[in-house]
């Protein structure tokens, strides 16, 4: 019997490096565990174009949406790892859900092999069109006065504008009534039609809206303006100390995706984040495009580390505040 196992370990490591050399010869499925339109699907769609290219195969975006994307991405960490199945994920997904999924069917930190970060997304407070704010200040004390009459959207338990949102609640001492979506791009439907108040949501949804007046912004939480939003003031200047939140959306295939073929990978993101057509797309939307040393699987696995590290005391928390 031995033998025979001998046998097959040689031919896999053999067969591996011939593997990976024929890699990719058919399409790749994206998992984007969202609905379609809202950021994650943004982002996932403006990579997936320059990395087929430089894959030579078509990278298909498949929408897996439920559970705050841990559905989808459930379902990403146990497919085959042969680097035919990627998953675009975020702090969402690989930062806060241990902390709001106590039986959380994967590790952010050990069941993925990290191909790298696609996209840094700055989080936006933003509100219905006719919201009677008109700024974050009266936004805050409007908030307070609603008790739980206010409709807070946001894209299922763990997802980034959920966490976003305890956060932002538990630092204004409101308790909303939350309204789950399948993805902020339906919630954003929803805001523009007036159905709901409020959200925090990542930019590249938003600046569009924001531009054409469909929905009203009140405050980016990071530390500077964004390029994109030069009108927008910041959480700090608008009234709120504390509350500066960034997520970011990052492509990951299965453990045990073979190295090489990781490599490969990493190669094709970059190759997409330096491809003049996807930057300027993603400029315009208001991400922060990793460089250098952020770029890749090393850099990758350190963020989700930290991620999950900073946000699962930080949300366990505010969801204590919010009894
Ligand atoms: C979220 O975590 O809020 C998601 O990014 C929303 C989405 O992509 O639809």
């Amino acid at each position: 019997m031995k033998k025979i196992a001998l046998a097959a370990a040689i031919a896999a490591i053999v067969a591996a490096p011939a593997f990976a050399q024929t890699y990719p010869n058919k399409a790749i499925t994206m998992i984007v565990p969202f609905a379609a339109g809202g950021p994650t699907d943004i982002v996932a769609r403006i990579v997936a174009e320059p990395m087929s290219r430089a894959l030579g195969q078509t990278v298909i975006i498949e929408n897996v949406a439920g559970a705050g994307g841990t559905t989808g991405i459930t379902r990403g960490a146990g497919a085959a790892a042969d680097g035919y199945t990627l998953m675009m994920g975020h702090m969402g997904t690989h930062g806060a859900a241990p902390a709001l999924y106590p039986n959380l069917k994967y590790d952010p930190a050990k069941d993925f092999a990290p191909i790298g970060v696609a996209a840094g997304t700055p989080i936006i407070i933003v509100g219905k069109k006719d919201h009677p704010a008109n700024n974050l200040k009266e936004f805050i004390e409007w908030a307070k006065k609603q008790g739980d009459k206010s409709n807070h959207a946001h894209a299922g338990i763990g997802s980034v504008s959920h966490s976003t949102g305890i956060l932002l609640n538990s630092i204004m001492g409101t308790k909303p009534t939350f309204i789950p979506y399948t993805g902020t791009g339906p919630a954003l439907n929803d805001m523009m039609s007036g159905q709901v108040d409020y959200m925090t949501d990542q930019i590249v949804n938003l600046v569009g809206q924001i531009n054409a007046g469909t929905v009203k912004a009140f405050a980016i939480a990071t530390a500077a303006r964004s390029p994109a939003l030069p009108n927008l003031p910041t959480t700090k200047e608008a009234g709120i100390d504390g509350y500066e939140v960034s997520a970011w959306n990052a492509v990951f295939a299965p453990k045990g995706t073979p190295a090489d073929v990781v490599k490969k990978l990493e190669a094709a993101l970059n190759s997409a984040l330096d491809d003049a057509g996807a930057k300027k797309r993603l400029d315009d939307l208001g991400a922060v495009s990793p460089v250098g040393n952020d770029r890749g699987s090393i850099a990758l696995q350190k963020l989700v580390e930290t991620e999950v590290a900073r946000w699962t005391p930080v949300l366990k928390a505010a969801m204590a505040a919010s009894k």
